[in-house]
């Protein structure tokens, strides 16, 4: 048990950046999924082809099981932070937590209201999807009882830079493309939306504590990072190419492989810019 409390002993440090990201979240990251209208989107789902559908539900049953995995598996991250005494770190991550938990009720909602579904979905999950949340993404974050630098450069560069910087980004994007430029599905366009901005805060906070952590320990986090997101890219890319290949062009809503590659390329090349930078 404390014998001290971080409050009483010194206060807590509201300029510091969980606190910054604490109050951006208490602002915008109180949004209620189940006041999301959906109420036009059934009808654009019935006017989707057969094709279309499917990608749409394999992208949906993606984004579903992914909110469901970072939901299970932020816990060991909040743990740390509480037996380091960081209470401001921990006080963002309940917000965090709290976020995920809604994103997984936003998506389940089009699925039991719009696409009306009670099948098992699992099939839509890729070989390098299920690696990644079900190895890579609870091993990392069960690696945090470690306590050390190295373990919570693993777990951020896993969770935040990998999962949520670059799969997800990318399936906004993938999002976008498909509802926004065909004009669909307006209600899971908010949706969208709504995550994507809570998303940018947990991005953020990822990247402070990375950014942190190379300040402080390059020499023993930096190899850790760079071969992590390296190993994460290539799961990506497989994904992308696994996710499409049960179509044939013309790809449902005019998409391509190439498409999608290049946004997760971006995404990831931005992140990886934005820690070298940072390097002593
Ligand atoms: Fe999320
Ligand atoms: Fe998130």
């Amino acid at each position: 048990m404390p014998t001290s409390f971080a409050t009483t002993r010194a206060r807590l440090n509201m300029d510091s950046r969980p606190m910054q990201l604490w109050r951006k979240a208490k602002v915008h990251g109180t949004w209620d999924p189940a006041e999301i209208d959906f109420s036009n989107d059934r009808a654009d789902w019935n006017a989707c082809t057969e094709a279309e559908q499917d990608l749409l539900l394999r992208l949906t049953a993606q984004f579903e099981a992914g909110e469901e995995s970072v939901t299970r598996d932020l816990l060991p991250l909040l743990q740390y932070m509480s037996r380091h005494g960081r209470i401001e770190d921990e006080m963002f991550l309940t917000a965090y937590l709290w976020e995920e938990a809604k994103h997984v009720e936003g998506f389940h909602r089009f699925l039991d209201e719009i696409v009306g579904t009670t099948a098992n979905l699992d099939a839509y999950l890729t070989t390098p999807y299920r690696t990644l949340f079900a190895e890579h993404l609870p091993a990392a974050m069960d690696g945090l009882s470690a306590d050390t630098p190295a373990a919570l450069a693993k777990a951020c560069t896993t969770y935040q830079l990998v999962v949520e910087g670059t799969l997800a980004e990318t399936g906004y994007e993938a999002y976008y493309t498909v509802l926004e430029e065909h004009n669909r599905c307006p209600g899971l366009r908010t949706l969208v939306t709504q995550i994507q901005r809570d998303e940018a805060r947990h991005v953020a906070y990822g990247l402070h504590l990375l950014t942190e952590l190379i300040h402080n320990h390059d020499a023993e986090v930096w190899p850790i990072v760079e071969h992590t997101l390296s190993d994460g890219l290539a799961l990506v890319v497989e994904h992308i190419h696994e996710t499409l290949q049960p179509y044939s062009a013309p790809y449902p809503f005019g998409v391509t492989p190439n498409m999608f590659v290049e946004m997760g390329m971006k995404q990831f090349e931005k992140r990886l810019a934005v820690l070298e930078r940072t390097r002593p």
